[in-house]
Parts: structure tokens; sequence; C-alpha cells
């Protein structure tokens, strides 16, 4: 089935997965607010729009990859009002739970279709079509939104309503920010000491200790490889502070979020914050 989807935000994910829509052979508009990450997708055969409203012109599927959710909230204010009646809304953009249940609550006021689809995977398999879709929605619609997840992801993960995804989403990532931190310090120390990292490397190799995810960010690190970023520093920042949020309303303590996120903030004022997010191994440092 082919499709006319609006993509709105092309940074580093949007982008990539606009231009997988259009190798799917669907329709694809776009719109950013900084225009110049737009543009280059004209190249790949984007309609690329001035505004969201223009952007959500006859759409069927329209698909949010912003900053957060009060990024979602401005940008699909200017778009509802152009969006055709019964059009689907996929929300990938990483939001609060609260922010899910509003503009869930919004797409219904609209008479929009809304599938919470927050996405697991970076830039790489974002380029590559390979990302993980988290995605609830209503179930009699799967199928017309269905191509859209085939075209951006390798592996489509439904749950039973919107916000569950937004949940599971949050504990992976709670997973992947503690793991990044933690490859991060141990560099870290592993320098003050003295200690040459590839001896530690050796001492942990095939065992249950070893870890896929820690050698890529080392590898980063080490060989200075922290731009272009797979996943920012700021909206690494972004994401704990979700995620320590969401503890705090359900009555749980996340220390390590809480001081996850401080690192990424002292990342971020050290001049890291458009690096990737292995950057906090310079928040271990004085400067
Ligand atoms: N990168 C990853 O590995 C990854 C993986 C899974 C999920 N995510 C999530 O996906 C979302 C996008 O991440 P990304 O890495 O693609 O980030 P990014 O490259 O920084 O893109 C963010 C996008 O949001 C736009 N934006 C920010 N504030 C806005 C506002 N107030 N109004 C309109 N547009 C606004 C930016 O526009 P400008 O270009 O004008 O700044 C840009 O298009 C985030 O929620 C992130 O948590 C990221």
């Amino acid at each position: 089935m082919t499709l006319t989807v609006s993509v709105l935000g092309t940074g580093i994910m949007g982008a990539a997965m606009a231009r997988n829509l259009i190798k799917a052979g669907h329709t694809v508009r776009v719109w950013n607010r900084s225009a110049g990450k737009a543009a280059p997708l004209a190249d790949d055969g984007a309609v690329v729009a001035p505004n969201p409203a223009e952007a959500v012109r006859d759409a069927d599927v329209v698909l949010t990859m912003l900053y957060d959710g009060a990024a979602v909230r401005e940008v699909m204010s200017e778009a509802f009002p152009s969006v055709k009646a019964g059009a689907l809304w996929v929300q990938s953009t990483t939001v609060s739970l609260s922010d899910v249940d509003q503009l869930a609550a919004e797409a219904g006021q609209h008479g929009l279709a809304f599938f919470d689809a927050p996405v697991l995977g970076t830039r790489q398999p974002a380029e590559a079509g390979q990302l993980t879709v988290l995605a609830a929605g209503p179930a009699d619609r799967r199928d017309e939104v269905t191509p859209v997840f085939e075209a951006v992801g390798a592996r489509t993960v439904w749950l039973d309503r919107p916000g569950a995804a937004t949940r599971l989403k949050l504990v992976a990532n709670s997973w992947v920010l503690a793991l990044t931190h933690a490859g991060a310090e141990t560099l870290a120390l592993a320098e003050a000491l003295g200690v040459d990292p590839d001896m530690f490397f050796e001492l942990i190799e095939g065992g249950p200790l070893d870890n896929g995810y820690l050698r890529a960010k080392a590898g980063l690190i080490r060989a200075g490889k922290l731009s272009p970023a797979g996943f920012a520093v700021t909206t690494a920042e972004k994401d704990a502070r979700l995620i320590a949020e969401a503890g705090r309303q359900h009555g749980v303590r996340l220390d390590l979020a809480e001081a996850g996120a401080e690192r990424f903030r002292r990342a971020a004022e050290q001049g890291h914050g458009d690096e990737d997010m292995a950057a906090t191994y310079y928040a271990s440092f004085e400067n």
C-alpha cells in the first residue's frame, strides 16, 4: 500500500526515517523548524514544506519525530487544522507518560487515530531501516499503519494501549543510559589510575561482564569519534529526566537516572551537548 506520509522533524532520526519511507515507495512530505535540515531531502524525492500545516496536507499518516512533548504539541497545534479527518498519527518522539495521554486526547479531539510509537535504535539502524518500533494504537487501524513501521524498522513490538509503548521505551532507555555512563566512568577511572583500558577489555572478554554496547561506546570515546552524534548528549539528558520523573511519579527512586542526567548536563555545559552521549565521559573531568 502506498501512502502519503508527512514527517515533522528531520533531525538525526526523522531524516533517516523519511529517506526509508521514500525508498519503500511512499509519497513523503517533510518539514523541519530549521529549514536547512529538511532541504537535502528534496534530492531524495521528498516534498519539502514551508510549515507544518502545508506538510500535513493530504497526509494519510503524520509522523512526529521531534525533541520532546512540548515541541510535538507546538508543531501539531499548527498542523491540526490541515490534517484530513481520520488520518493516522504516528508519534515517535520520546515523550513523558503524561505527554502521551495529552497527545492522545488531542488526537481524539481532531479526529486522528493516535499511535504511541517510540523507537529503539540510533542513527545507524535508523539509516538502515532497522529500528525496533514499539507501537500501541487502535487495533482496527493496525493494517494501515504497518507499511510505515515496515519501512523504518526491522521489527514492530505491539502493545495493548497508548502509553504502554512509551513505558517500555523508558524502561529500555533506562538500561541504555546506565550502560553508557558505566562504560564512560570505567574508562575515566582507568585513565585516572593509569590502567591500560585494553587490560580491562581483555579481562572481561567473552565472559558475562562483556557487552557489545560497552565496547561500541568505549570505542567512540577512545577514538575521539563523538561527532556526528548517534544520540546527542542534550537529547539523552532529556530522556534521563523523563525516566527519573516516571520513577518518581510511580514511587521508585532512580538514583542512576538522576545522577546520569546531571552528568549529561555537565558534559553539555563543557561544550559537548551536540556530541554523542558517550561524551558523558568528559563529565568525569574538571575540564
Ligand atoms: N538519536 C537517537 O538515537 C534516538 C533513538 C530513539 C529515539 N530518539 C528520540 O527521537 C527524537 C528525535 O531525536 P533525534 O536524535 O533525531 O534528535 P535531533 O536530531 O536533535 O532532532 C530533534 C528535532 O526536533 C526539532 N525540534 C526541537 N525543538 C523543537 C521545537 N520547539 N519546535 C519544532 N521543532 C523542534 C529539531 O528541529 P531543529 O533542527 O530546528 O533543531 C529537530 O528536527 C527524540 O525524542 C529522541 O529522544 C532518538
